[in-house]
């Protein structure tokens, strides 16, 4: 392997995740999104990997539908997303179920769908990307009539990942106007109801919404060993699922007062090791960490300087001097010796998300999977 930058998957890890969230979250069924190539895991290992412990998986194109069933992956697929005319065919072909949030794309899956076909609703309850709302009520009874028996379940999608204990939170209005929903068509009585992401289900005791019965839980981002937000509080047992590492490709000794990389944003107090570390912005390392962020090498923390280039990026090694050589491993975000860096840190450094910093991983780094010795009985 040419370029050595690696993304190191551990399966047991994320199988493990899914059962706690399954557990903690009161759901029956999981529905385990795996949209935008797993969130940066590779799409087609993971779903194999986990088809076993989850009921369905949840994507956002007919693409990644393909790609999971020409990989053999025979699971129950769940499109979250907008329908085309010429989309049906696919759809059946791939034997997909459309979670529909618009007109345009029931009226193309009604007229062109065969008639056993099944599908989801999607409400809006305040997120206001897709889903229908309160107010086109009499427009979609009349455009079900008759459908009814194909409708499987009932969604919608919550906006605020911490607001699940608050009673006046977003969380609970959303809750509210989801009843409303269910209460304004009576004829949906009794279909399968998913509302939850990944936040509920990693709160320790229950959120105040658990009374409430929806059979499924849709998680993302827990599943993968992340928080949702940096400062989310989280108590039951996530394992990290991603390392991110790379390697020491080259030296140089500079002298205090010398700059490193682009524009000079980093100059040297001291006289100083500078190590070349192979990975950059284009395999996802944002830019804007530039001077925040630090790796793991030798076991101990070093400070990343200067701006991040392309396919590179330095580190001041000096504190680690005597120890370091070519190929050496560095990590990004992951665990070495006893020191960690996680994925949030790494999100909150860039001012953004764990979502972001992972699916933003470039297709060029190797994606590794490991799997714990033991492998668990399979369990749902
Ligand atoms: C419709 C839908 N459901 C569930 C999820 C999972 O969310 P999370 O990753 O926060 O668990 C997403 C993610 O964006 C989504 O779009």
């Amino acid at each position: 392997m040419h370029r050595r930058t690696t993304a190191t998957i551990n399966l047991s890890n994320l199988r493990s995740n899914l059962r706690e969230i399954k557990k903690h979250s009161h759901s029956e069924k999981v529905c385990f999104m795996i949209k935008a190539n797993a969130y940066g895991h590779g799409l087609v290992e993971v779903a194999k990997a986990c088809e076993e412990v989850v009921d369905s998986f949840g994507i956002i194109s007919l693409e990644e539908a393909a790609e999971l069933r020409v990989s053999g992956v025979k699971a129950p697929l769940w499109l979250f997303s907008n329908l085309w005319k010429e989309s049906i065919a696919d759809l059946e072909k791939l034997s997909v179920t459309p979670v529909i949030g618009d007109f345009s794309s029931l009226d193309h899956f009604l007229s062109n769908s065969s008639s056993d076909k099944k599908f989801h609703l999607k409400f809006n309850t305040g997120m206001n990307r897709f889903g229908f709302r309160l107010n086109q009520k009499d427009l979609l009874l009349q455009k079900l009539e008759g459908f009814e028996g194909r409708v499987e379940g009932l969604a919608t999608h919550m906006l605020d990942g911490n607001a699940y204990r608050d009673e006046k939170g977003a969380c609970s209005r959303q809750l509210h106007e989801f009843k409303e929903f269910l209460r304004a068509f009576p004829k949906l009585a009794n279909k399968q109801l998913h509302i939850y992401k990944s936040a509920p289900a990693l709160l320790n005791d229950p959120p105040i919404h658990t009374d409430e019965y929806f059979q499924w839980i849709r998680p993302g981002i827990a599943s993968y060993g992340c928080r949702p937000e940096t400062s989310f509080p989280v108590t039951c047992n996530l394992k990290p699922v991603m390392q991110l590492e790379s390697c020491l490709l080259s030296f140089q000794e500079i002298k205090a007062g010398e700059s490193v990389s682009y524009s000079s944003t980093w100059t040297a107090e001291r006289d100083s090791l500078i190590g070349v570390v192979q990975i950059g912005y284009a395999d996802g390392l944002k830019r804007c960490l530039s001077n925040k962020v630090s790796f793991l090498v030798a076991g101990q923390r070093v400070p990343q300087v200067g701006n991040i280039c392309m396919d590179y990026c330095m580190v001041d090694l000096t504190k680690v001097r005597d120890q370091v050589k070519e190929g050496q491993q560095v990590v990004i975000f992951g665990q070495q010796a006893d020191k960690i860096i996680s994925v949030e840190e790494v999100a909150s450094l860039a001012s953004t998300i764990p979502y972001e910093i992972l699916t933003s991983i470039a297709s060029r780094v190797n994606r590794q999977y490991k799997e714990d010795e033991s492998r668990e009985e399979p369990t749902r």
